[in-house]
């Protein structure tokens, strides 16, 4: 292990989770595993060849672990207490920003203790940056879990560049303006250089909250706060730029890894397990309220039930991923949809013709590629979703053309993948037809939207994302020159 050192990175990413999640063997002993996320490829293309640092959670409570490098990169881990745990993670980040940021699909919890706690930890992130960041270093700090940090830290180190991406929605201020903390999470944000979105109603919503709750001024897309607005006399104006930065998945790797012989094989192997069915409908979500799963269930049952489609012709592969299992509006999900599966099951389904094959899983990707390409229809449905990855690796795995992929304009990805057959999840009706058309579609003209999404994702992959991102970051507050 490599011995601490103090400001000599020149590029620190922050983010709630470290890259790797600690592994524990039967034997007891542990280990760190590369976690399979977008983010980290990345971040990990940014980071090779620089003096970079991350700063994150190891995502256990109450661990003390030194840093280490792993990689060529310094690894800072964040210690939270099991009650900083509840309190910052599962409560104020996920049972208060997360339904907040949502269009408060379910109600959000307004805790004084929790954001007691989502304000300690903040600091402590923002302690941890200071450390390890090189004078003039460039900062990188990810999603709604850390949104104090950038003001923390800049009060910390003003020399620092700090930029800030939310990977999920900002609410309008209609909703924001619910938050009793609202105008400190602002203040927090307003600490950096510059914000990134992925959608440009998610920028403007932030500008408008900053407009209304702080009285700042904005010009085109930068903001100026003075903190006059906040009694801060002779505090000098600072100005942040925000912009829509829409996240991407490695196209490259993924389009690869789906044309590889096993990937091939299996994904015929997982069609034959099934009954060899003429359509394979698939979703593949974290089991969470936001992903729309509960309305796409119950178009299926409906699509069911009027005879529009039957087992085994037709069968729904619901693939739900567990997720933040210690929260109550999550453990109710379950439950809900365990429901929904079994009660679809005993209606529609016979011996050998299962309606729904529903698995509580999550899978390697290698088994990802070769699900989607076992699929006709790819299904993603969420009432509220900043970007859905899914949609655009299930696109990227398609090097056959093949396909049809259903999905909700409440994603950010509908922005981008317009050749999608777009749908409304609220309105079941039109979802039912929607699935239909897809299903129905001429190979010709389902071949033609595939390849076009296609080349979308191919030119506006991840490593397209991060160097745009961070030349946005480079000129903040003025706009990078295009090239
Ligand atoms: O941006 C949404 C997000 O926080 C991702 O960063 C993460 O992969 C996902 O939700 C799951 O969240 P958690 O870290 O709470 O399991």
């Amino acid at each position: 292990m490599a011995s601490e050192a103090r400001g000599t990175f020149d590029f620190v990413v922050a983010a709630n989770r470290l890259p790797v999640d600690r592994v524990t063997e039967a034997d007891g002993t542990s280990r760190w595993q590369a976690s399979p996320g977008g983010l980290v490829t990345a971040m990990d293309a940014v980071m090779q060849g620089q003096s970079a640092a991350w700063v994150g959670w190891a995502g256990d409570p109450g661990e003390d672990v030194a840093p280490f490098d792993r990689d060529g990169i310094r690894l800072h881990p964040i210690v939270l207490t099991a009650d900083e745990v509840r309190g910052y993670y599962e409560g104020f980040s996920n049972e208060t920003l997360w339904p907040l940021y949502h269009d408060v699909i379910v109600p959000p919890r307004y805790r004084r203790s929790w954001w007691a706690s989502y304000q300690r930890v903040n600091t402590r992130f923002a302690e941890a940056i200071a450390k390890v960041a090189a004078p003039g270093a460039t900062v990188w700090i990810h999603d709604y879990q850390l949104q104090l940090v950038p003001a923390l830290l800049r009060a910390l180190r003003s020399d620092l560049r700090i930029g800030w991406f939310n990977h999920i929605p900002f609410p309008p201020v209609e909703l924001f303006g619910q938050l009793p903390w609202r105008r400190a999470v602002l203040r927090g944000l307003l600490g950096a250089d510059f914000l990134g979105f992925q959608r440009s109603n998610d920028a403007a919503n932030f500008t408008r909250a900053c407009h209304q709750l702080l009285g700042t001024s904005s010009s085109g897309d930068t903001i100026t706060w003075s903190g006059a607005e906040d009694g801060l006399i002779g505090a000098e104006p600072r100005r942040t730029r925000t912009a829509t930065v829409p996240i991407s998945i490695d196209f490259r790797s993924m389009d690869e890894l789906a044309r590889t012989p096993e990937v091939r094989r299996r994904a015929r192997e997982i069609r034959a397990s099934l009954g060899n069915p003429q359509t394979v409908l698939l979703g593949i979500d974290r089991l969470d309220y936001t992903k729309g799963i509960r309305h796409r269930l119950r178009a299926i049952s409906e699509l069911f039930g009027d005879g529009a489609i039957a087992a085994p012709e037709v069968t729904l592969l619901q693939i739900a991923t567990p997720s933040r299992e210690r929260v109550s509006a999550y453990q109710d999900l379950r439950s809900q949809v365990d429901g929904q599966v079994g009660r679809i099951n005993g209606d529609h389904s016979g011996i050998g013709a299962t309606a729904v094959h529903y698995l509580h899983h999550s899978y390697p990707k290698e088994e990802m590629a070769a699900l989607f390409q076992a699929a006709d229809v790819l299904l993603v449905t969420p009432l509220r979703d900043g970007m859905n990855l899914v949609a655009k690796e299930y696109v990227a795995s398609r090097w056959d053309g093949g396909g049809a992929l259903v999905l909700s304009e409440f994603t950010g990805a509908a922005q981008e993948l317009s050749q999608a057959f777009l749908c409304n999840p609220h309105d079941i009706a039109g979802l039912k037809e929607t699935i239909l058309a897809a299903m129905r579609e001429e190979p010709a003209s389902a071949r033609k939207r595939m390849l076009a999404m296609r080349r979308r994702v191919r030119s506006h992959d991840v490593h397209a994302w991060a160097q745009h991102y961070l030349s946005a970051l480079e000129a903040a507050p003025q706009k990078p020159i295009r090239r």
